[in-house]
């Protein structure tokens, strides 16, 4: 086993890096932090200081960085997805290995760019599908590809999207806008694609979507509303207030900066006051929808239906698998599995699991794969390469094409 060290440069020192980045932290010998990419200093600094990175390796840009490359094996890109084609080309052309956050890109075309530059390059392109590195997800795929249960009918699949981290994501927040990163079907549910193809094993040769962005939108608003929830009279029983969530509740606030002299309740009225987490739900810019289906026919006649739902307080994935000797269905905390033929009953209980950090480990075990994958060391190779996630991509596009012009859309 070859136990070589990575070293890695991170372009955007967020959220996401920073769960990666643990991942360094258990494993040195394997991984090394050599240089970041962060606009935002707080964020850069933090970084910095945690793993000992000199000034000298630190940008504010990845142009500066692309103009003094670091001696490093890979580049880990964890931007928001308008920033990810650009540095990721860059990086396939500087000859890095890449680990990148999902979405792929912005556009159908990007993501075929990227497949195609990463191939002539030779370079491993990772994509952060990280349900496939999720003991419950795996489990579901080991119970599929062990043949006990005959093929693949049919599949129901739904996400339900927790109506806090709705209003938080994808109205108020860094997804809301199409344009500014991806439609919600890719920015969130790329996962739930990739997790049904993976499972399938078969291509998906028809798709159709419907869905629109039905409620939050200004002629839903109560009356007398204002654009900011602290000046609001309706605050008090409206559901999705930002002073309920925030100053209340204290949640969805672990990504706010705290600059240095200050406190996290100070961020907090600033942000109610001034910020894009204040704003009125029925008075912001967003325009990605707020409920979507997707139909999918495969290859082999399989059909998977799957329904994203953000009215709801749920926050998990439930999925129900019909196969020819039985069935499989989940909802993440439980699997249970039946067989046609004696009525046999196996219960798998993940409650234990659900709410592990890191994805139940997810995160660390895609960058243990990615690491091995790039050193070439026995221990296995990345599943989710750029080759077998784009797929996903491709069909979100579709459906997204299906949902807009109301057609089913045949892919090639
Ligand atoms: N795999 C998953 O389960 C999962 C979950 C959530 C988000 N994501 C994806 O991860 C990506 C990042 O999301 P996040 O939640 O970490 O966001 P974040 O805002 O916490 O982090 C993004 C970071 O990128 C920085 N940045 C912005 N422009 C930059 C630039 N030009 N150069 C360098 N850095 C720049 C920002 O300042 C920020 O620190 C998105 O693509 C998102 O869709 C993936």
């Amino acid at each position: 086993m070859n136990l070589q060290q990575v070293k890695i440069v991170v372009i955007g020192a967020g959220n996401r890096t920073n769960k990666y980045l643990e991942y360094a932290v258990r494993h040195p010998e394997r991984l090394k932090l050599v240089g970041i990419v962060e606009p935002v200093e707080i964020r850069r600094r933090l970084v910095a200081n945690k793993f000992g990175v000199p000034e000298e390796a630190c940008f504010s840009s990845f142009d500066d960085f692309f103009a003094n490359p670091i001696d490093a094996d890979a580049v880990l890109i964890g931007t928001p997805e308008d920033k990810h084609y650009e540095p990721c080309m860059r990086a396939i052309e500087a000859g890095y290995h890449i680990l990148l956050e999902k979405p792929i890109a912005q556009t159908k075309q990007e993501c075929l760019d990227i497949l195609e530059a990463s191939k002539r390059k030779g370079v491993v392109v990772g994509v952060c599908h990280v349900l496939r590195f999720h003991p419950y997800f795996m489990k579901i795929k080991e119970l599929v590809d062990s043949g006990e249960l005959g093929e693949i009918i049919s599949i129901n699949h739904y996400a339900e999207i927790n109506i806090d981290r709705m209003t938080h994501s994808y109205v108020r927040g860094l997804w809301s806008k199409a344009k500014k990163t991806n439609p919600m079907l890719i920015a969130k549910c790329c996962h739930d694609i990739d997790f049904l193809l993976w499972i399938c094993g078969s291509k998906c040769r028809k798709v159709s979507s419907f869905g629109s962005l039905r409620w939050f939108r200004k002629e839903n608003a109560p009356e007398g509303s204002a654009e900011r929830c602290i000046d609001c009279k309706a605050e008090a029983s409206c559901p999705f207030s930002a002073v309920h969530l925030y100053k209340e509740r204290k949640q969805w606030i672990r990504n706010f900066d705290v600059p240095e002299g200050q406190t996290i309740d100070d961020v907090i009225d600033k942000e109610l006051r001034k910020g894009v987490f204040g704003r009125c739900v029925y008075h912001c810019d967003n325009d990605v929808v707020d409920h979507q289906i997707v139909n999918m026919e495969l290859e082999d006649e399989t059909t998977i239906s799957f329904v994203v739902n953000a009215f709801t307080c749920n926050d998990f994935r439930g999925t129900h698998i019909k196969m020819t000797k039985g069935e499989i269905d989940g909802n993440e905390t439980t699997l249970r599995v039946r067989k046609f033929r004696g009525n046999e009953e196996t219960v798998y209980d993940f409650s234990d699991l659900s709410n592990q950090p890191f994805h139940a480990g997810a995160d660390l075990n895609i960058v243990e794969e990615f690491v091995n994958s790039i050193t070439r060391s026995s221990e296995g190779v990345l599943s989710s390469t750029i080759e077998s996630s784009i797929e996903s991509h491709v069909v979100c596009y579709e459906a997204e094409t299906s949902r807009l012009t109301n057609q089913t859309i045949l892919i090639e």
